[in-house]
């Protein structure tokens, strides 16, 4: 008997990914996808530890869902309500607890053993936990994907961190540094473009660190080229990048990989030395001025984004001006800024000087102007030229397609449904702060046709 299944994703795009493989590990059992949790037989929260407001949002949604679990209780039905990602890992016991009518609570790297934990759910009416680091990889324990991948594909090639940032809860929700093996990426990577993906973004929490199973020597942009050579895979995109990873091969291969898209998000966090030091950053501004300058040197054109955090304890006014004037140097084409959380058993949430949140609120709107101004002229740029545009889906109006980029900007155009997955020349004829419009030019390139595995 056919049952159904919603997940709710939030946090980064390792957690979109794990949400699919959640859908592909439950499908055996006879879960197919719904789309609202209204009448699901089982809710699959995948949450985000990462900051406060994040991780709050989750108990709103359990206390939604209890009230439908109480309903569907009283006609004499079975719901199954499971916590997943980074707020289930450093929770635990404590979200059981405090939401007793959860019945599964599991961390990031034990969501293959869900068949088993529902089993366990329904014998037991509720009240399961696996938050444990198992020894074997879930990566080799998942099924092959279940659902065909959109035009772009996500692929997780690492996992978990040991920098250690000082506010940052990711090296205890995800766990230690872990590379997949290049040949299970490259055949995932193969049955992908298979499917249809044209384009695959690798994902890491610090992707850059990924290293092969034969020791130092090839490192993420020996994978990039070794992943180049599918057939029909158009676009390689990485994300997110560590600036003390970024080593000379991987610099190399922006120069020399036409697959390799011209963008990359290479975090920062602020443009003090003395708050990169306090944040254990582990590079001064100068550091990753000298990375920015040498990847452009490598490609002229490449486009940048990051993160920034502001208010880090301590933080002063002239702190602040230095992130400033790092985002006026650089001049991102993209950038994501985020007032200072402190979360449970980070460091600096146990520091002195935290910075009031009138101030934070204040430094925040002051950097993500001076960020919309870089966008803005970014976008205005490229307005009048031609580009490779990969469709990726419909847009909010009849006869519309949105796709991207190489810089990885959105583009609206008016285009035939069948070019959706498909690349093809673009003309940019207007750009606002977060996108761009353009016409097509000429006859689509065909990189689908004949692909083989
Ligand atoms: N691995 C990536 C980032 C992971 S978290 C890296 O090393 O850059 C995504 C972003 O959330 C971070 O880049 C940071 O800007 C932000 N972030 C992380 N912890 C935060 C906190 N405690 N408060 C506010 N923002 C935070
Ligand atoms: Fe968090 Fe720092 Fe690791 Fe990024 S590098 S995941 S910010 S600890
Ligand atoms: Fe959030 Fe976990 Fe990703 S804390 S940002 S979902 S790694």
């Amino acid at each position: 008997m056919t049952k159904t299944l919603f997940i709710r994703t939030y946090g980064c795009q390792m957690n979109v990914y794990d949400s699919a493989r959640m859908a592909d590990v439950l499908a055996p059992l006879g879960y197919s996808p719904a789309l609202s949790p209204a009448g699901a037989d089982m809710v699959v929260i995948n949450t985000c530890h990462i900051r406060e407001k994040a991780a709050e949002k989750v108990y709103s949604e359990l206390g939604r869902l209890r009230l439908e679990k109480e309903a569907r209780t009283a006609r004499g039905e079975r719901m199954t309500i499971a916590v997943a990602g980074c707020v289930a890992q450093a929770e635990g016991e404590e979200m059981l607890a405090r939401a007793p009518w959860v019945d599964i609570v599991v961390g990031p790297q034990a969501y293959h053993r869900l068949p088993e934990l529902v089993a366990r759910a329904t014998r037991a009416g509720g009240g399961v936990l696996d938050t444990e680091f198992p020894a074997e990889s879930k990566f080799d324990a998942l099924p092959e994907e279940s659902v065909a991948p959109g035009p772009s594909a996500f692929l997780t090639v690492q996992e978990g961190c040991d920098k250690f940032c000082t506010f940052c809860v990711v090296p205890y929700t995800r766990g230690a540094e872990f590379s997949r093996p290049a040949t299970a990426i490259e055949a995932e990577a193969r049955r992908l473009v298979r499917r249809g993906a044209v384009e695959l973004v690798l994902l890491g929490q610090n992707v850059n660190a990924w290293h092969g199973d034969d020791g130092a020597t090839v490192g993420l942009g020996g994978l990039l080229r070794r992943l180049a050579t599918i057939p029909g895979l158009a676009r390689l995109r990485y994300t997110t990048s560590h600036p003390r990873d970024m080593d000379d091969a991987l610099i190399a291969a922006h120069g020399d990989l036409p697959q390799l898209m011209p963008y990359l998000h290479l975090p920062v966090q602020s443009g003090s030395d003395s708050i990169l030091a306090a944040m254990n950053r582990g590079h001064r501004a100068a550091d990753y001025l000298a990375v920015i300058g040498r990847l452009r040197r490598a490609r002229p054109d490449i486009a940048l984004a990051s993160d920034f955090i502001v208010g880090f304890p301590g933080e002063s006014d002239d702190d602040f001006r230095a992130t400033l004037a790092l985002v006026e140097e650089i001049g991102y084409a993209q950038a994501y800024s985020f007032k200072y959380s402190p979360r449970p058993g980070t460091p600096a949430a146990a520091l002195p000087l935290q910075v009031p949140g009138d101030e934070k609120e204040a430094r925040l709107a002051a950097l993500q102007a001076a960020i919309v101004r870089g966008q803005t002229e970014f976008n205005a740029a490229s307005v009048g030229r031609m580009v490779e545009v990969l469709f990726e889906r419909d847009g909010r109006h009849a006869g519309q397609l949105i796709g991207r980029t190489p810089h990885n900007q959105s583009v609206y155009v008016a285009a035939p449904p069948a070019l959706a997955g498909r690349i093809a020349q673009v003309r940019l004829v207007a750009a606002s702060e977060r996108s761009l419009a353009g016409e097509l030019a000429g006859a689509p390139a065909l990189y689908l046709e004949g692909v083989a595995g």
